[in-house]
Formats: C-alpha cells, structure tokens, sequence
C-alpha cells in the first residue's frame, strides 16, 4: 500500500501549526505498520532542511498565469522509513510559507503534484490531501482514477478566488466549476474540491466531524458536509501526539521530569526566566488568531492576573500581538512573538495550567501535551477538546466568553489549593496514551476499504 500525503506544511521542514505537526508524524507511523508512505510539499524558500535534487524538468503545458511553470525542481529527504518529496517551484521561493497569492502558487503546485510523481516513478495507491492548499490535488487524482483521502484539519481556511482567474489556475473540466462541485458563491473554492472529490473525507477529531455539519461550525459548507455524512464519506479520525517530541522524561529544553513532583523545577526555572512572582503559571502557546479565542483572554486578563502569571508565545493577527505586547507591561504577564520551539516546551513544561479558550478546535494538539507534561488544560468544551480532555483532569467550560474562561480559571485556582486533588489530576494527565498507532490503523483501514 502506497500512501502520498500531500500538504503545505511539514514538521521539521515547515510548519505553521497543528497540520504540519501531524504530517511530521503521521506517515512515519504508517510506515512503522507497513505502509510505503511519501509525503508531497512545496520546497519553501525557508524549508528547515537541504533536500537532495533528484529531478529537474519543464512542463510548458502548466503554464497559466504570469510566470510560466518551467524549470521544476524535486527535492527528496528520506527520514524515519518515510520519503518526503518537495516541489521547487519559484512562486515558493520566499521566506515564510503564507501569502496572498496562495491560491494561485498552490494551484501550481496542485497541477505539478501528479506529473512529478509520474516523473519519479511513483505510483500512489491513495492520494491523501490535507486542508484546502491540497484540494485540487484530490480533483485531478480523482479525475485520474486514484483512490483519495481528504483531510480537514480547520475548514475556516477554504482557498477562494473568483471564477474567471481560478478556472484558468486550475485547468480543471468546465464540468467541476459549477455549484455542485468546486464553485462557492461565485468563486472558485479548494477545500471543496477536496471535499466533493474524495472518496472519503475525514477530519481529525469525531466531535469536529459533528460540528461542522451544523451552521454554526459549517463555515458555509455544512449543506454539503450533511450530504457527506449521510453518504457514509465523512467521519472523524482523533489525532494523535508525537509522543517521543513531547515527552518529560526525555525533553532536552527542560529539567526533565517524570512524575508530578519533578515538575517543579521545570515551574520554577520557567518563574525565573519571566520574573514573576509566586502566583501559580497560567501558559499559553498559540496561533494568535481569531479561531483560539486569545481575544477572550485578553478580555479576561484583568480578572486572570489576579489569581496567576499569564505567559504567552504565538504570533499571528497583528492586533492581537499589539494587545498583548501592551500587557507585557504587567509584571504578571510575559508575552513573547512568533515561533519558538525551545521557549513552547518551557512553557509546556513550566505552567501549572494551560488555557486554550477556542471559538472552534478541529483536534488540538496543545491540550494533549499540556496533558502529558502534568500542565492541566483550561479549555472550551468544543471539537477535539471534548474528546480529549477529561473533566477529571482539566477544567471545561462552555460559552465563548471572557466570563466563562475566568469562571473555569477560578475553579482551577480553587483547586490548586487542594494540592493532593491537583497532583492526582496531574498524574491521570501525565497517564494518558495519546499514541499515533491506533489513529494510524484507523487510516489504513480506510484506505484498506477503498481499495477495495
Ligand atoms: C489545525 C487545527 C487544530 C488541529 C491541527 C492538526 O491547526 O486548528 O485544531 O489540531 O490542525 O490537525
């Protein structure tokens, strides 16, 4: 069985979220069970790696906008039993992965996926896309035959652009581009195509699979995600976590630790470094974006500072970044920009709770390592923060509200000082198994049936 995922992030090559996360592990364990399994990616100006060139072509008949796709460039590393594949083309070759011409640079890359994997002598069993920048990839592999997995990892980003343009970008049959597949009120729509061409299409928790039928988590595509469900081609697959990338015991950047005990010294270093003071640590690591709810927080600080320190680390929404640069001011608040690997596990590691109050969460990879490293989750009952964090061990709450966020912190605060209650939630937490091999099974499985 041969697997190629394709996807526009992949950890350690590239990452802005969770999907790269996930593509940095999923195919590994795949491999572990048997699969051959390839991984496709743009080869980023930036990618955190050196690729070996092995093929370089031209494929004139893939030139549609300004920059014609000539001198097309592959890259292989091959890591871990997994073959990971980069595609060099030149609108990629920039710093950083997101702009705003991506739905024209990964209409390139969706249109070069096939022909390069034919080039090098790969023949896919399935194609498994990942959220929108793949979707056209699934429509042409479906239009080729192959069987096809899509995956939603955040259905809020859907790769829209008007019609006129994008029919020219895609090259697709005139028949995809009406209402009933790739058109979205007037506009030309790639998380569709990969929802309406997949054989099957998945998302990376069981709750988010339910959400999104509904208005209020459809993101406008709930009417075509019911009919999915009905036909028996949506369902939701848990994520799992890298457990040996997040693991205490093992954790390079912090004093490692593997009972709840051993944490203080992770605690204290973490107080150290931020000058706070004895109040216990609230952390937060995040995409600063609308989706996380870090509004909320900002609006809950007041009441939040009294009771913790509040360390924060994520960039994103310039706004956002401003409000918090502002209360970095406090002397209970620390807020660094950006990515930070190293500084993400201190926190991790430091924090004695750990607040995700999102608007939406398709899985959510933080609670699981919060989890693990005896941090105990704050989080908003939605997607996959429901069907993995358990009211025994974190603290849940409802309603997207400042309010709501700094009831459940307070009831965390209470029970902080039942040290005996808290450190039995930490040990149940640092118990949990979140281990890739069962999600993985579950996905060969699917593949296995579509085989068929
Ligand atoms: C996206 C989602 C997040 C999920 C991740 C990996 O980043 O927002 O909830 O955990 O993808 O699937």
């Amino acid at each position: 069985m041969r697997v190629v995922h394709v996807a526009a992030e992949v950890f350690p090559f590239s990452r802005s979220g969770g999907l790269g996360d996930v593509l940095g592990i999923l195919p590994e364990v795949l491999a572990g069970q048997g699969a051959q399994a390839t991984v496709v990616s743009p080869w980023y100006g930036s990618l955190n790696g050196q690729p070996t060139e092995i093929w370089r072509g031209t494929f004139p008949e893939l030139t549609v906008g300004p920059t014609p796709i000539y001198d097309v460039r592959l890259g292989e590393i091959i890591q871990n039993g997994v073959q990971y594949l980069f595609i060099g083309l030149p609108e990629f070759d920039r710093p950083g992965l997101y702009f705003d011409d991506d739905v024209y640079r990964f209409c390139l890359f969706g249109r070069a996926v096939l022909s390069v994997l034919g080039a090098v002598g790969v023949r896919p069993d399935v194609i498994h896309g990942h959220d929108w920048q793949s979707g056209l990839v699934v429509a042409y592999a479906h239009l080729a035959g192959l069987k096809t997995v899509f995956s939603v990892h955040n259905l809020q980003y859907q790769g829209r652009w008007n019609m006129e343009d994008a029919a020219r970008w895609t090259a697709l049959p005139d028949w995809t581009l009406g209402a009933d597949a790739l058109e979205y009120h007037g506009d030309l729509n790639l998380m569709k195509a990969g929802l309406v061409f997949a054989d099957a299409v998945t998302t990376v928790s069981p709750t988010y699979a339910q959400e999104i039928t509904t208005p209020e988590y459809g993101e406008g595509l709930q009417g075509l995600l019911v009919r999915l469900t009905v036909e028996h081609r949506l369902s939701g697959i848990l994520n799992g976590l890298d457990q040996e990338r997040w693991d205490p015991r093992t954790d390079p950047d912090v004093p490692q630790y593997s009972d709840p005990a051993g944490k203080a010294a992770a605690t204290a270093l973490l107080r150290e470094e931020f000058e706070l003071d004895d109040a216990p640590i609230l952390g937060v690591v995040s995409r600063l974006a609308d989706q996380k709810g870090i509004d909320l927080l900002i609006e809950a600080l007041p009441e939040l500072t009294k009771d913790w320190n509040v360390v924060v680390l994520g960039g994103g929404d310039p706004l956002l970044v401003a409000a918090l640069s502002g209360w970095a001011q406090h002397p209970r608040v620390a807020f660094v920009g950006g990515l930070n690997e190293p500084l993400a596990h201190r926190i991790y590691a430091g924090s004695d709770i750990f607040a995700m109050p999102s608007r939406f969460e398709p899985c959510g990879l933080s609670q699981m390592i919060s989890m693990r490293y005896g941090t105990l989750p704050v989080v908003r009952l939605t997607g996959g923060l429901v069907d993995t964090v358990p009211a025994d061990i974190g603290f849940r709450f409802a309603d997207a509200t400042p309010a709501a966020l700094s009831a459940a912190c307070a009831e965390a605060r209470a029970e902080f000082d039942r040290p005996e209650q808290w450190q039995a939630r930490m040990e149940r937490g640092m118990g949990l198994d979140f281990s890739w091999q069962g999600p993985a099974q579950q996905y060969l499985a699917l593949y296995q049936k579509l085989g068929r």
